[in-house]
């Protein structure tokens, strides 16, 4: 099975009505006239499209912040740009980012489900759909709209709501994929922005120790990783990177990650857009990651 995990496409709509830019918005307005604007090509879209139309994968996976400030017209564009993928529920899941949740408005107006709840299995969160007999993917949602900051909030109840869920599922997924759009560990060298974390990390941390082995497939940090953290050496953190950001240092101009699971094992590829070129690098490969009774870190 193929799987296509990309995140924060941060479609971006500048407005200048004055309804529009109370609270929140306002800062959110001038980021994207100072930073966002010029970073995140939208451009760039068809480019990725066409790059996933040619992996041809089983599902993809979106894991949060496909707007900037909320704005039905960001999710508009967004849903249309997936339009020549043909999303349908058993090829597209999304998970919400904190950008989809922007203002006490959008977040109570539901934005998020009006354009993307079609491919949910259920109105609330989390939920589990099955991608395949052994494979499911359980999606969590700590986003809510903050005043200033970016931090998310993991509750008690989600979790426990979530390992009901597993535990409900005749069978339980054998390869199961965490998608949530916060981090829960960070790799070595890089560190956190202030107020862009998430309340209850260590909670869904003990979770995953629990439930893993399991691939945890995030957003957020607009870099792109695959690595297993020390305390959690079966959960293997999937973060693709901002899809359409421009890095000026490297050229890159759209990012994703291609997530191919077979039998026990599990690689990691990484596509990058460089000018018109696609790339491809294999990030990890590991034949036993899904294998409970497999030494640690056999590669
Ligand atoms: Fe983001
Ligand atoms: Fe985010």
């Amino acid at each position: 099975m193929r799987v296509v995990h990309i995140s924060d496409l941060h479609f971006w709509h500048i407005t200048l009505n004055p309804r529009q830019l109370l609270g929140k918005r306002l800062l959110g307005m001038s980021n994207l006239f100072l930073n966002r604007a010029w970073n995140f090509r939208m451009e760039s879209m068809p480019a990725l499209v066409d790059r996933i139309q040619g992996i041809s994968p089983d599902h993809l996976l979106i894991t949060g912040d496909l707007t900037s400030t909320a704005l039905e017209e960001e999710f508009r564009a967004a849903r249309r740009a997936l339009i020549p993928l043909n999303p349908s529920a058993p090829f597209l899941s999304v998970v919400p980012g904190n950008h989809d949740r922007y203002t006490r408005e959008s977040a109570r107006s539901r934005l998020f489900e009006k354009y993307f709840g079609e491919f949910a299995p259920a109105p609330v969160y989390p939920w589990l759909k099955r991608l395949g007999e052994d494979v499911g993917i359980l999606a969590l949602d700590p986003t809510h709209p903050n005043p200033i900051s970016a931090r998310g909030t993991m509750t008690t109840e989600q979790i426990h709501k979530a390992t009901e869920l597993l535990h409900a599922a005749k069978p339980r997924p054998e390869r199961l994929i965490v998608a949530c759009h916060y981090p829960i560990a960070l790799p070595a060298g890089i560190v956190e922005g202030r107020g862009h974390g998430l309340r209850g990390a260590r909670e869904l941390q003990a979770f995953l120790a629990r439930e893993s082995p399991a691939l945890y497939c995030h957003g957020h940090i607009h870099a792109s990783w695959a690595f297993s953290p020390q305390s959690l050496p079966r959960t293997l953190c999937l973060d693709p990177g901002a899809a359409l950001k421009i890095r000026n240092h490297s050229g890159i101009r759209a990012t994703m990650l291609e997530i191919i699971l077979a039998g026990k094992g599990v690689e990691i590829r990484r596509h990058a857009l460089r000018e018109r070129v696609w790339n491809e690098d294999l990030m990890l490969k590991n034949k036993d990651f899904f294998d409970r009774g497999a030494p640690l870190n056999a590669n």
